[in-house]
């Protein structure tokens, strides 16, 4: 094959030739070094910049702006990468301009935002985290890759690491939620997912993103700054890049915003010195889309050519659609502020990613038309969307089990998700098809068979706002507005005539995700009123919630018997749904973020620290507040099934350890209810006197079980000195003797406790 010769000669060459630009690593070099090193050697700095500047196709948008001439520029050689191209026959063009038309005939890597799933939707990321399944979460992340590298995509731009803890912010959909611990196993389940053991052409790189502290953005209001300490940034922030990096991620994305005045664009601290050198990071670091332009409104410098030079010094590897490396660099080198080794160092490491992906070998490894054919959207697929579906669903109330619903009479299904699909597959859903999604009425009558009659109603518009419908179209929304007093006559008329009332309310999938903040994160009016007129009806409820983000919901929880949230489920949403609601499935999914009474509470979650006037209602002069009480209305780890557990008090093998000791924590947790179910058993632990002050519980380790009704199981867990370290009064990461607690229970509120010692 062409391009096959043309790599066997690089590697040829370079075995021949002397005098190699110097390998990053110790010798002896590797096959890679050496390829790498030989092809640099023949590079121009014009071409060095080329592979260093990425631009997006026009087949999608994922950003503000589009460069008109980037094809010309493939052909130049002045690009190493494009996003937002897709399908074997479109990359396999790009691919080919790049490789027929230029010089050295270097490949280019395909990125995209392959996010939860390509064209099989998964539920959006907060969701799937909320199953506290590794194993779900690997396998949907490892189908997305099955099918984006079966699309022509090399590289995707997941996953998204951010801690996040304000829910005002949209994207706080695309995270594992707010936990440290929990996070970094979910970012680690899910490179390995992407990656696999191997490039073999059927996994794609993973991207971890954003680097660092987008999740703790001012206000929860998109792009905006964050200032946070040092100890929050080491102990909140940083472990689940961190562990990625240990997961062996081939690439990171920095974050837009800045910390502490610094974007992290241009923060050399962040990117070279811990990541590239303390960390040991050997992949590449891209930008997010035009961060360095944005630079110049930050105010840290005073143009994009400064920006561009701030970028590359930091340890950027490669500029997302800014062109301001394609525009300037070569200028700085000639001036002196940029140094032809960084520029080589970051070639090198883009150059290696592409070795790795096999994309000398093979520019076309991954433009195969037969395998797209078969593995997009496979039977299997699809099984496994509903799957990974139905574990995210969390059951946050079922008074007098109202739930599961029983597949005969009638059901009014009511609300503006009701039958809709285009929000089924949420925000980021990238290339997944919505025409393809399975609405909640089609879920519902296909498994309750026709022995159940469905009285649809859509009852409300989304929101009655002019202004919020019309963002949400102008971003792929599907917003049809009605007339709200027709709606609601048709929802009555629905609701009376039926036993029970299922109402599917929430968000739109635009009112999620990337610039998609919210100040007040109730259900939208319109559909309240919905709610409010139902309610009068004084039939069951169950309210059925569709949203990116916890809500604020104490209206709700006090007024309708039964609540699911079941997030953005994906292609598969409606079948999983009802899957759940008919008992076919007992929902066992824990939340993973807080959800708050009031959006005044924020920031509100579990491993809050507590204070020296501890709240008490009784004192004044304690800390709360006059119109609310400090808890959640649905705390961290929470979630209901349709049966019920007893746990008995954690029982510990040692009442003293040592550093080198561990020690064995067990529980026996029983199936009490009426049903087989799935239980996610929580181990907190508390340090209780430190340092430095120490959170109330913090999460180290969990179980998810099943147990048949009546079923007891014992069940242990191991902790050892690592899990209690943290970073000390000299940010020192160790544990210190003395008191700890050990907590055992169903959520992070509902726990039964044990103590221990750990001496010197
Ligand atoms: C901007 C987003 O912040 C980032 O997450 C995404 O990967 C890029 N755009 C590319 O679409």
């Amino acid at each position: 094959m062409y391009y096959r010769k043309i790599s066997c000669a690089l590697v040829a060459t370079a075995i021949t030739l002397s005098g190699f630009a110097q390998p990053k690593k110790a010798a002896p070099q590797s096959k890679m070094d050496q390829f790498v090193s030989s092809l640099m050697q023949k590079m121009t700095l014009d071409e060095k910049i080329g592979q260093l500047t990425q631009y997006t196709s026009d087949m999608a948008l994922t950003g503000p702006s589009i460069r008109a001439g980037y094809k010309e520029d493939i052909q130049k050689g002045m690009v190493g990468s494009i996003f937002n191209a897709y399908t074997p026959a479109y990359t396999r063009q790009l691919q080919e301009m790049a490789v027929k038309n230029t010089r050295l005939h270097i490949p280019l890597i395909f990125g995209y935002d392959v996010i939860h799933g390509h064209k099989t939707i998964f539920p959006i990321p907060l969701g799937e985290s909320s199953s506290w399944d590794l194993a779900a979460m690997e396998k949907s992340a490892h189908i997305a890759a099955a099918e984006a590298s079966a699309d022509g995509l090399h590289w995707t731009f997941a996953p998204m690491v951010d801690i996040a803890r304000d829910p005002r912010w949209g994207r706080i959909a695309e995270g594992a939620g707010e936990d440290v611990w929990l996070g970094s196993q979910i970012a680690k389940a899910r490179v390995k997912g992407f990656q696999g053991a191997s490039f073999d052409g059927t996994t794609v790189m993973a991207c971890t993103k954003h680097f660092a502290g987008y999740g703790f953005i001012q206000g929860g209001r998109d792009y905006n700054v964050v200032d946070v300490s040092q100890r929050t940034l080491w102990e909140t922030i940083l472990p689940p890049f961190k562990a990625t990096v240990d997961a062996g991620v081939g690439s990171f994305m920095t974050s837009f915003n800045e910390i502490a005045g610094v974007p992290s664009t241009a923060n050399k601290w962040l990117v070279t010195d811990v990541l590239k050198k303390q960390w040991k990071y050997d992949g590449f670091v891209v930008t997010d889309y035009t961060a360095i332009n944005e630079m110049v409104n930050h105010g840290n410098v005073a143009n994009e050519k400064e920006a561009g030079e701030a970028a590359i010094n930091a340890g950027i590897d490669m500029d997302m659609q800014g062109s301001v490396f394609a525009k300037y660099l070569k200028q700085s080198v000639g001036e002196g502020k940029v140094k032809v080794q960084t520029i080589d160092e970051a070639v090198r490491r883009v150059l290696e990613a592409k070795y790795k992906l096999g994309l000398f070998a093979d520019p076309y490894k991954y433009c195969n038309e037969d395998r797209a054919k078969t593995e997009i959207m496979s039977a299997a697929n699809l099984d496994a969307a509903r799957d990974i579906a139905r574990k995210s669903m969390v059951l946050l109330k079922n008074y007098q089990q109202v739930l599961p619903l029983k597949k005969s009479g009638s059901i009014a299904l009511i609300g503006p998700l009701a039958n809709d699909q285009r929000d089924m597959i949420g925000n980021w859903s990238g290339a997944g098809d919505w025409h393809k999604s399975v609405t909640l009425l089609d879920g519902i009558k296909a498994v309750a068979g026709s022995g159940v009659e469905v009285n649809y109603a859509k009852g409300a518009n989304f929101s009655d706002d002019k202004s919020i419908v019309a963002q949400m179209n102008s971003q792929g929304g599907e917003l049809v507005n009605d007339d709200p007093e027709a709606l609601l006559k048709q929802a009555m008329d629905a609701a009376r005539k039926s036993d029970v009332i299922v109402l599917a309310v929430g968000e739109s999938q635009g009112m999620t995700g990337e610039a998609a903040s919210r100040s007040d994160i109730s259900i939208p009016e319109s559909q309240q009123r919905l709610m409010r007129e139902i309610y009068t009806l004084g039939k069951p409820v169950v309210l059925v919630l569709m949203n990116g983000r916890p809500l604020t919901l104490t209206w709700e929880d006090a007024h309708f018997p039964a609540i699911l949230e079941t997030w953005f489920a994906g292609t598969e949403a409606g079948n999983a749904i009802a899957d759940v609601l008919f008992g076919n499935y007992n929902p066992a999914g824990k939340l993973t973020i807080t959800f708050p009474r009031s959006v005044g509470q924020i920031p509100l979650y579990y491993d809050m620290k507590k204070t020296g006037r501890p709240a008490d209602p009784n004192n004044k002069y304690s800390s709360k507040y006059l119109d609310i009480s400090n808890d959640p209305l649905y705390p961290f780890g929470y979630g209901l099934s349709y049966t019920t557990f007893t746990y008995t008090q954690p029982v510990l093998d040692k009442k003293t350890i040592k550093a080198t000791d561990k020690l064995n924590v067990s529980v026996t947790v029983t199936n009490t209810g009426s049903y087989d179910g799935e239980e996610v058993v929580q181990l907190y632990i508390r340090d209780v006197v430190g340092s430095v002050t120490r959170p109330m519980k913090q999460l180290r380790n969990f179980q998810k079980v099943f147990l048949r009704k009546g079923e007891s199981k014992e069940i242990k867990f191991t902790l050892t000195n690592d899990d209690l370290k943290f970073y000390d009064a000299n940010m020192k990461f160790t544990s210190e003797p003395g008191d700890f607690k050990v907590f055992v229970g169903s959520n992070s509120r509902d726990t039964q406790e044990a103590d221990f010692k750990l001496t010197l």
